[in-house]
């Protein structure tokens, strides 16, 4: 299995590719970080604490991290994702901890140590990543590659031009596309694919196990928002397509391309100029998403949930 950390901001669509790397026989979930973006930082580490507790995810390090973007102010989604960061489900206390140390101290700890390079899975805003490669730039090569949630080959959702976890925080997401580290994007255009629609909903449903009417929950409070601010018919669920793509490479088809973040756009700050065709003279830094397998993909999805939900 593929070992990862992933790096997020629980948010309905985190806490699937949580569930997701932790159900998947191809994955070995080392650690789960949190970062502040679709909620305050308190928020997404409760967020991240409640659904391990939900899902029986008792063995995997959780560490809260940055609590703001590197040189703005936070920006939250709680018009998409609730006050809570994760609104639907009722969730009860959670008996799954937080450790002490920081998000970035704790993946600096299972670079070192772990024995062969582990894979970064952020499916937020960058904040922790680039601290973590700026502040010990010396694991650098003790990372495998960089398989990001965030930015489009297209438009954006957050402004016309950004998608949300760039626009949080531009500056993150610059380093890292310019760390040298592999980078492979999975953007809107494929993550718009990734919808949970009624079928996938009454799949999740008949697993007949509490996780599964968990996972109904969400998905059900994550479609009302995307149909209300958007007009969606069914919600994208973003981020677990990230951790597909390391599942199985044939699920995320990619194509090589220079990737930068605009951080000066009177209109675009935080967009990503994707150059698929190759017009800038720009060298390729990045592996960007080009389409999605969804039948494969929702198969991985339900199949962990049910893993996951039996035990
Ligand atoms: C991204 O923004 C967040 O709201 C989602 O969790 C996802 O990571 C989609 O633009
Ligand atoms: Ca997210």
């Amino acid at each position: 299995p593929v070992p990862i950390i992933i790096d997020c901001d629980p948010g309905h669509d985190d806490a699937v590719a949580i569930l997701l790397a932790a159900g998947d026989p191809a994955i070995d979930l080392l650690a789960i970080t949190t970062v502040a973006g679709n909620q305050v930082v308190e928020k997404t580490t409760l967020n991240a604490r409640r659904i391990c507790t939900a899902a029986g995810i008792t063995d995997v390090p959780i560490a809260a991290g940055c609590d703001r973007p590197l040189v703005q102010p936070l920006y939250v989604a709680d018009d998409v994702h609730g006050d809570s960061g994760m609104d639907g489900p009722h969730f009860g206390e959670p008996t799954v901890d937080a450790v002490a140390e920081h998000a970035v101290d704790l993946m600096h700890g299972i670079l070192t140590g772990h024995p062969e390079p582990v894979t970064l899975v952020p499916t937020a805003p960058l904040t922790n990543i680039a601290l973590l490669l700026t502040r010990y730039p010396e694991v650098v090569p003790r990372i495998r590659e960089i398989v990001l949630m965030g930015g489009s080959t297209e438009r954006g959702n957050r402004t016309p031009a950004a998608e949300f976890n760039m626009y949080v925080d531009p500056e993150a997401a610059d380093i890292v596309f310019r760390s040298g580290v592999p980078v492979t994007m999975c953007g809107l255009n494929v993550t718009h694919q990734a919808l949970a629609t009624p079928d996938v909903l009454a799949r999740l449903d008949g697993l007949g196990t509490e996780l599964g009417r968990i996972c109904v929950e969400l998905m059900t409070y994550f479609a009302s928002t995307y149909r209300r601010l958007w007009g969606f018919e069914a919600p994208p669920l973003h981020d677990p397509v990230a951790v597909a793509r390391l599942i199985d490479p044939s699920i995320v088809e990619c194509a090589d391309a220079s990737v930068a973040v605009e951080l000066r756009g009177e209109y675009t700050r935080g967009a990503t100029v994707v150059d698929l065709h190759r017009y800038l003279d720009r060298p390729v830094n990045a592996r960007v998403a080009v389409s999605l397998d969804s039948a494969k993909f929702w198969d991985r999805v339900v199949a962990a949930v049910d893993t996951l939900g039996k035990k």
